[in-house]
Order: C-alpha cells, then structure tokens, then sequence
C-alpha cells in the first residue's frame, strides 16, 4: 500500500467544480446578457417550476441563500417573537441563526446513532412556549420524518425542514423539504446542486405559506405590485437561476455518482474498528441519501487528518469543530452528550463531482496504513 504514489486531493475544489460545464455556463451567461434578464425573469420561473415538480410539491420559491429562505419560511409559516423552535446542534449556525432573525428562540436538542436530530430527546426540550420543529436534513440525509411529525402532532407544533444539505435525499420515498410547513434548500457552490455564488430555495404545498414567502423576498410585494406587508429582498438571480435550472435534469446522475462513492468508502472501510461511517447507500430501505458529505467518527481523529494532509488528503472538521450550542458567544447553557462525543471524533473525506474513484482508493488505503491494515 506505502508504494502508490502521492495524489493530490483537495477537500473540495472550487475552481475544477463546474469545469466540465464551461461552455454551457458561458453559453447561459452570454444569453442573459443578450436578453438583459437580471432579475425575476423566466429563468427564475423555469427554475421553480422544475424544482417544484422533482420535489413533487406546489411551490418553489428561489430565495438569495439558504439562510434567508430558514428565515422567511419560518416568519411565513407563522413565528412570532418568543416562540421557541427545537433544532439539533449537529448543524450549521445558519439554523439557529435563521430562527434568531426570525424572532424565534432556538433550543438545540441531541443527536441519534445516525448522527441526526433525535426524536427521542425532543419531549425534553418542549416547553409551553414551543411552537416549531427544526429538523436539519444533515450530510445528505433525511431525518426519521415519522417520529419527528408524531412529537409534532402530539403537542402541535408545526416543522420547518432545514434540508440545506438535502435535496433529493428522501425518507420513505417521500423528498426532504415536503414533510413540513415549508422545506428549505442551500444552493451554495460546494452543494449537490450549487450554484456560481449564493441561491436558496424555499418550497411548500401551502398557497398562503408560498405567498407570504414571495412577498417577503420581494419588499412585500405581490406580482402586481401591491405593497401588502413589509418585506426585504432575498430574491434569487435570474443567472444563477439559469445556472441551476441547467443543471436539474443531470441531479440523478450526481447522486448516483455520490452514492457510489460512498459505497466505495463502505466497502472498504467498513472493517476498520477505529472508524464509525455514516449509513451506506444500502443500508436501510427507508432512507435514500445523497452524501453531501462523507462525515466519519475516528480514533486518534488529530493525527489521522495530520497524516492524511501529509498524504495529499484535504479532510474538514465540520463548523470549526464545535456544534452550535457549544459557541459559548451563543449564550446556550445546555451539555448535549452525543453531540458532543460526536464532534470530538468527526472528521469528513472527500465527497465532491471532481474526485475520481482512484482518489477514493487512495484515501481508503491511507486510512488503512494509519491504522496499520
Ligand atoms: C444545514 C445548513 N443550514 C443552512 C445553511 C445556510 O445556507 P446558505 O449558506 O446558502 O445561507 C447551510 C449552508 O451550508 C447548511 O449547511
């Protein structure tokens, strides 16, 4: 294994991450500049009607970043000031801070064995003043939709799904994004299906929801022009609209791609003791996730990711290293032991369109000469 030779493989590679679609890109960005069709044209329609139908729902509304599509679809689905939203602390700091800014109060709740907000641990958190749940639709991975929706319906409260990192994942056959008031998407670059900046989407099966959400993007706007509530501008750009609208009809061929790297790294790291991996593709009929990211739990995780940087490895401990309640500017007063056994050994491989199934056996054999395999 010591005899294959250095690769270099960053974590994620931002300038060869939409190469191969260079003349397409070029091709789109020519034409909007031909049309002069910057803001809330067709583009952004097409879009939304094609991502409406993947995710089998009614609305899809493009917002400018996954952060403000948490915020307005909290408001539209009905927060007001005080209400307190459950939210697990394995997730970005854009969760809480989206409830934050929409007036909410976030309390952050443990994780599962599945390293996903634990519906066992929810009635704890319940308070008389909960009003919403949170669910972060994590690493590619939808949560166990049934458990969260019984707690929720049990003391009436409504979800908002954080799926930033979940499009097109699902929980028994039905899409991350659809099981609550409204879902939200994250079309950042480095996503499943990114975008050449920041994106969002909002999307819903409530008219009244879609609506609010719309005005709220759009300085309280209808299509009409009518002033109906005060709003802001969180649109989404008709280019990058553009850009994501190409690049739908290929998604199922990207997830597959990423779901066969993940069995790859299945196959061959599932022996090795000192490495707990995320679910496999295969795994579990209920779920069907789409990686992306390949976080793993590691013995001795400091010196793994030391060595597999002198290897030519690029590897990312999540959000600096801590979950959200753990930022002590953050004022949260709670410990949330899973969460935080969790964040003290993950670590995530590589997971991107770029990296080639040579590169995954590269790492893989690394991984093994650490842990002298
Ligand atoms: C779980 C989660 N929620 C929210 C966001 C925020 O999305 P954006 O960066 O588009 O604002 C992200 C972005 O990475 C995320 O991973």
């Amino acid at each position: 294994m010591s005899s294959i030779s250095q690769r270099d493989i960053p974590f994620f590679n931002y300038k060869e991450a939409f190469m191969h679609y260079e003349e397409e890109f070029v091709a789109i960005f020519k034409d909007i500049l031909h049309r002069g069709a910057y803001i809330m044209q067709k583009d952004l329609q097409n879009f939304e009607e094609h991502l409406a139908q993947f995710l089998g729902v009614k609305h899809a509304i493009g917002v400018a970043n996954g952060t403000d599509a948490l915020i307005v679809a909290l408001q539209a689905a009905g927060i007001k000031a005080g209400d307190e939203v459950l939210f697990p602390s394995h997730t970005m700091v854009a969760t809480a801070g989206a409830i934050v800014y929409a007036g909410g109060i976030p309390v952050p709740v443990d994780i599962g064995p599945d390293h996903m907000m634990d519906p066992s641990d929810l009635e704890r958190a319940i308070t008389t003043k909960t009003r919403a749940i949170m669910p972060v639709q994590v690493n590619g991975r939808t949560c166990n939709m049934d458990e969260i929706q019984a707690v929720a319906d049990k003391y009436d409260l409504f979800i908002v799904e954080d799926a930033a990192q979940g499009l097109g994942s699902k929980f028994k056959g039905k899409y991350a994004g659809t099981f609550g008031k409204a879902g939200t998407f994250s079309f950042y670059p480095a996503k499943v299906l990114g975008c050449l900046g920041d994106g969002g989407a909002v999307v819903t099966n409530d008219d009244q929801v879609a609506d609010r959400v719309r005005m709220l993007c759009d300085h309280g706007r209808r299509a009409d022009g009518e002033i109906r509530i005060w709003g802001g501008n969180s649109r989404l750009d008709n280019l990058q609209a553009a850009l994501l609208d190409f690049q739908l009809p290929s998604y199922a061929a990207t997830m597959q791609r990423r779901r066969h790297i993940a069995a790859m790294y299945e196959e061959r790291l599932h022996s090795v003791a000192q490495v707990v991996l995320p679910p496999g593709p295969n795994a579990d009929p209920d779920h069907f996730d789409v990686y992306q990211n390949y976080e793993i739990e590691a013995q001795r995780r400091d010196d793994l990711r030391e060595y597999l940087k002198a290897n030519g490895i690029g590897t990312i401990i999540q959000w600096s290293g801590k979950a959200v309640h753990q930022w002590p500017g953050l004022g949260f007063k709670i410990k949330l032991p899973k969460t935080e056994a969790f964040f003290a050994r993950c670590i995530m491989l590589p997971m991107n369109m770029v990296i080639t199934d040579e590169d995954v056996e590269y790492i893989c054999a690394k991984i093994c000469a650490f842990y002298g395999k």
